[in-house]
């Protein structure tokens, strides 16, 4: 039964292997030294939302009434569903809420199996095709192009994303949200902050924390995130996870800024050496790994206070 999956995973990673070698030149390589990012720091700005994004692999029903066992009893009562919807398949898994802990709307994205996102990425949509720039208006005649599959993913909620944020800071008097996502939820993620940039009141208060994104989208789609969301956009990768690196910068994609890059975790689940690395696909991190080192646990975690994206800590 993996056979068509392992059979995407060896095809796909030479690929990616073989684009610092002919994908660019040394000149353009991005090597700016990193930052030691300490453990208290990590878990001040990120924890909450690794926290959300743990949750949202959790059935709708138990997110609802916030009943989904220690993903939701880590974050703690008080916490309002004011959408949630998906299937756990075509439309992964996602939730608005309101958080009393700062007053804010949340945003969180399931992802998908690693082995499934890796058969997307190297399946037929795997071209870059243009922004569909009737949500985000300002992407127009910029050359902004997103890989296909993860594009219509986001098309399938984006409206309903839209909509419940609006409600959620309508009916809580805020101007404070926060989006996050794990895996093929990272990229979806990405798009709804474009979106929710793009659509709501230039005073909103919006960050973006993702984990294990995939590539999404060529160097003007890059440029844009940087552009559009600068520093309040943060993605998160872990050690030898191969997600990161599909689909490879060969075939024209590219990551934006923001990255924080964990080298280590101990055996308690806890980040031990955790770094800020500036720029575009800097060499220090993620995009620098060796590939021929990969390791798809690490795509799942655990990320920092033992924290791993899966159904498997919900309830049935
Ligand atoms: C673009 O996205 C909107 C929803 O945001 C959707 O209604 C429309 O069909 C999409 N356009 C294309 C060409 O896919
Ligand atoms: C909403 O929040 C603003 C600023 O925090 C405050 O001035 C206003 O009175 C609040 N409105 C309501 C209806 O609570």
């Amino acid at each position: 039964m993996f056979s068509p999956t392992l059979f995407t995973l060896f095809t796909l990673l030479p690929l990616a292997l073989s684009a610092p070698l002919l994908g660019r030149g040394d000149d353009n390589e991005n090597k700016t030294p990193t930052t030691p990012l300490s453990i208290g720091d990590l878990e001040s700005k990120f924890l909450r939302s690794a926290q959300f994004t743990r949750v949202a692999y959790c059935s709708s029903k138990a997110v609802t009434n916030w009943q989904c066992g220690g993903p939701c009893d880590d974050i703690g009562k008080g916490v309002k569903v004011i959408q949630a919807g998906g299937d756990d398949g075509l439309v992964p898994m996602y939730f608005v809420a309101h958080d009393p802990t700062d007053n804010s709307i949340v945003v969180a994205h399931q992802g998908t199996d690693p082995f499934k996102l890796l058969s997307i990425v190297n399946d037929a949509e795997f071209l870059l095709k243009d922004l569909n720039t009737t949500l985000i208006t300002s992407g127009k005649d910029k050359g902004i192009q997103v890989h296909d599959g993860f594009q219509d993913t986001f098309e399938r909620t984006a409206d309903e994303v839209l909509d419940a944020v609006k409600r959620g800071m309508n009916d809580f008097n805020t101007t404070k949200v926060h989006v996050s996502g794990h895996s093929l939820g990272a990229a979806i993620a990405t798009l709804d902050s474009l979106m929710l940039k793009q659509q709501l009141d230039k005073s909103v208060g919006l960050t973006t924390t993702v984990f294990g994104m995939p590539r999404t989208g060529n160097q003007e789609f890059a440029d844009f995130v940087d552009a559009m969301l600068g520093s309040s956009f943060t993605r998160i990768t872990n050690q030898n996870d191969p997600v990161p690196r599909v689909p490879p910068q060969l075939i024209g994609y590219h990551h934006a800024s923001g990255e924080v890059f964990i080298k280590s975790v101990d055996s308690n689940g806890q980040a031990t050496d955790v770094v800020q690395c500036p720029g575009q696909e800097n060499e220090n991190c993620g995009t620098g790994n060796d590939l021929k080192i990969t390791s798809i646990p690490n795509h799942l975690g655990p990320y920092f206070d033992d924290i791993s994206f899966s159904e498997f800590a919900c309830p049935l």
